[in-house]
């Protein structure tokens, strides 16, 4: 098995930086690889905070752990000496494939490449690259130093030493807020586990703010409806400070690779159509001109089923283990619990599924969103059988 040292971290955006900051934490030797010296910079400042402030609370010495950071504009030659590239460049799959490429062109003949693409397909990645075995995912969760999940996932090519390599290296980079959680993904099919189980819910929530536009309520009145889940930001808050076009595209990319019904409802496209993007604008359902909007929760829309939410969850983690994605219905609820801080639907819902599956299917047959419809991992209980 390669004994993996030195790690080119290809990107220094959000995620790069991130990912750099925990591997030279961890031990690793990294080159960080960006375009421009100007996004090498501003991706180094955030490093440099980041591991300072460490100093400060005395869980580091920062000279040493920035010591093991070089940077470059040049990938060809930073991957020469370079055992495993982490990718973590724009989402476009014709710039991953081809950085992929230069990687395996260029590399040492052990060399592997993950990429922390969010949604593409990684046996799609590594097609052309010449040496598909040796590509696999690494799915980070924003901020990587952080949030505890990370997703390992297994392209169709991809070799069992480099799916066991990604793993190894997963499990060895720390997290500020606990132990790793490393999540096998064991299909690369869309939104891998994490997000594909939340993706439906897309569905739900395109439903119910068209729902309550055609009724007149008010975004703060729906919001209060979720006041009761204490998230850190109401949905529709969320959603303004996301991106409404994020939440577009998102649902036009399920859209492609999963079924028409994640269409974005109306709401949605008349605020992208209108430019009306949230945060980025200045206006979204929110106005965001005076900073980040405070909605009064006093009146409920009493609009939001929470059942359903719960069912559409489980159904869609269901179709992960049909799917084959996972072998367990835990590793679902302990991703989503060390992904998103939420707990994931199977520990709730288990026990009273078929009261869940009732409630989905008259939401199914109420709305004709046909994707709801009750898989048969879950009609039949059999996922009881997969803890
Ligand atoms: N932002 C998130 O919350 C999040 C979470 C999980 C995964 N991801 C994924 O991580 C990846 C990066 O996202 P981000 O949010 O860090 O984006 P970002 O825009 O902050 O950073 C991307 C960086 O890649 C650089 N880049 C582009 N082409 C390059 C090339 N050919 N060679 C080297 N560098 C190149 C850009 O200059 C930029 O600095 C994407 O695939 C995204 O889907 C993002």
């Amino acid at each position: 098995m390669v004994d993996i040292k030195t790690i080119v971290v290809l990107g220094a955006g959000l995620m790069g930086n991130g990912i750099a900051q925990v591997a030279i934490m961890a031990g690793y030797n990294v080159v960080m690889v960006d375009v421009k010296q100007e996004f090498i910079d501003k991706g180094m400042a955030s490093i440099n905070k980041g591991v300072n402030r460490l100093e400060e609370k005395g869980l580091l010495t920062a000279a040493e752990v920035l010591g093991r950071i070089k940077t470059s504009l040049d990938l060809a030659s930073a991957v020469k000496d370079a055992d495993m590239v982490i990718e973590a460049v724009v989402e476009r799959m014709d710039v991953k494939k081809q950085v992929c490429k230069t990687t395996m062109d260029n590399g040492p003949s052990h060399i592997i490449y993950a990429s922390n693409t969010s949604t593409m397909d990684i046996t799609e990645i590594g097609e052309d690259c010449g040496a598909p075995e040796r590509v696999s995912g690494m799915h980070f969760f924003n901020p990587v130093p952080l949030m505890r999940c990370i997703e390992v996932i297994r392209g169709d090519k991809t070799s069992d030493e480099t799916f066991q390599i990604t793993m190894d290296v997963a499990k060895s980079l720390p997290c500020l807020r606990g132990e790793r959680y490393i999540a096998p993904v064991l299909k690369s099919r869309p939104g891998f586990i994490v997000n594909r189980l939340n993706a439906p819910l897309g569905i739900y929530g395109h439903y119910i703010r068209d729902l309550a536009y055609e009724k007149g309520i008010p975004w703060e009145q729906l919001d209060a409806d979720y006041a009761i889940l204490k998230a850190p930001m109401l949905p529709c808050v969320l959603s303004d400070y996301v991106g409404i076009d994020t939440s577009y595209y998102g649902a036009l990319y399920y859209v492609e690779k999963l079924s028409p019904d994640f269409k974005p409802g109306k709401v949605i496209t008349m605020m992208f159509n209108e430019k009306k993007l949230g945060r980025k604008t200045g206006q979204g359902f929110y106005d965001w001109s005076e900073g980040r909007p405070t909605p009064d929760t006093s009146i409920k829309a009493g609009l939001v089923d929470f059942d359903i939410i719960a069912a559409i969850r489980m159904n869609e983690g269901c179709r992960l283990l049909e799917e084959g994605v996972v072998k367990s219905y835990n590793v679902i609820d302990e991703a989503n619990m060390a992904g998103m801080n939420t707990p994931g639907p199977f520990e709730r819902g288990k026990d009273r599924y078929k009261e869940l599956i009732k409630k989905l299917e008259e939401f199914v047959a109420l709305t004709g969103k046909t994707y709801l419809t009750p898989c048969e991992m879950f009609k039949t209980g059999k996922f009881l059988e997969m803890a």
